[in-house]
């Protein structure tokens, strides 16, 4: 049997600590589709492709071949046959991947890749729009949020730990912003998906948050499993 876990969130709520967590317990694949927004980012980034200008970025993503390699069961993101996943959580390119990621041709070039590994192997996929656009029938989705002060404070002790230097109210800032975007933008916008379930990670520990995804799949997979016995 192949099972589909849906986790769609804002930026900093937790999703790929807590997928990647899911998918190991269970021996599924984790998917981060943002590291392959962001590989778009740097791609656009590197050319120097206007921000503010989506023709251009319409345009010059067409150059971008984007490819998901798995290296001890991590992801590897390939720009163009390079391997471009050290390069991809900083601050600059998170930023440039929340306005780029709104552009549809960026999104259709990246859509049947995402199904794509889905259909063939058993996945947690993580991103903003996995639940409502990209696996509208997955076996389980959830919709993890935390609050922005929460979130902040999380990508701040993950720079610091990486040695980057940073302000806590920028990040804020910068995660206020993405958010907007991200919410509001005309494709595919983050938004909870009818059918997922709301889990507020901002009081809760990552092995609770893990164990819950974990008892909502078990029980939703016994249910299904009962049902085809009948
Ligand atoms: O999850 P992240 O911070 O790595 O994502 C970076 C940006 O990519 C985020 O601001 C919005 C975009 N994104 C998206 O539009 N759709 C996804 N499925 C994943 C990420």
């Amino acid at each position: 049997m192949i099972y589909n876990i849906a986790i769609d969130g804002p930026a900093g709520a937790g999703k790929s600590t807590i997928a990647r967590r899911v998918a190991r317990e269970l021996s599924f694949v984790y998917v981060d589709t943002g590291a392959m927004y962001r590989a778009m980012a740097l791609y656009l980034l590197r050319r120097k492709t206007d921000r503010e200008n989506p023709d251009e970025i319409g345009k010059a993503c067409q150059g971008a071949e984007i490819s998901i390699e798995y290296k001890n069961k991590e992801q590897i993101v390939l720009l163009n046959g390079e391997n471009v996943t050290p390069y991809l959580r900083t601050e600059e390119v998170g930023n440039m991947a929340s306005v780029s990621s709104a552009n549809p041709e960026v999104r259709k070039k990246l859509l049947d890749l995402q199904r794509k590994l889905a259909a063939d192997m058993s996945v947690v996929m993580d991103g903003r729009d996995i639940g409502t656009t990209i696996l509208p029938d997955a076996d389980v989705k959830i919709y993890l949020t935390a609050s922005t002060l929460t979130r902040a404070k999380r990508r701040y002790l993950e720079l610091a730990e990486k040695g980057i230097s940073c302000d806590l109210s920028q990040i804020q800032k910068d995660i206020e912003e993405r958010d907007e975007r991200d919410m509001h933008r005309e494709i595919s916008p983050l938004k909870k998906a009818d059918d997922a379930v709301l889990v507020d990670s901002s009081d809760m520990t990552i092995d609770e948050v893990v164990n819950t995804i974990l008892q909502i799949f078990r029980e939703k997979v016994i249910t299904s499993e009962k049902e085809s016995e009948q």
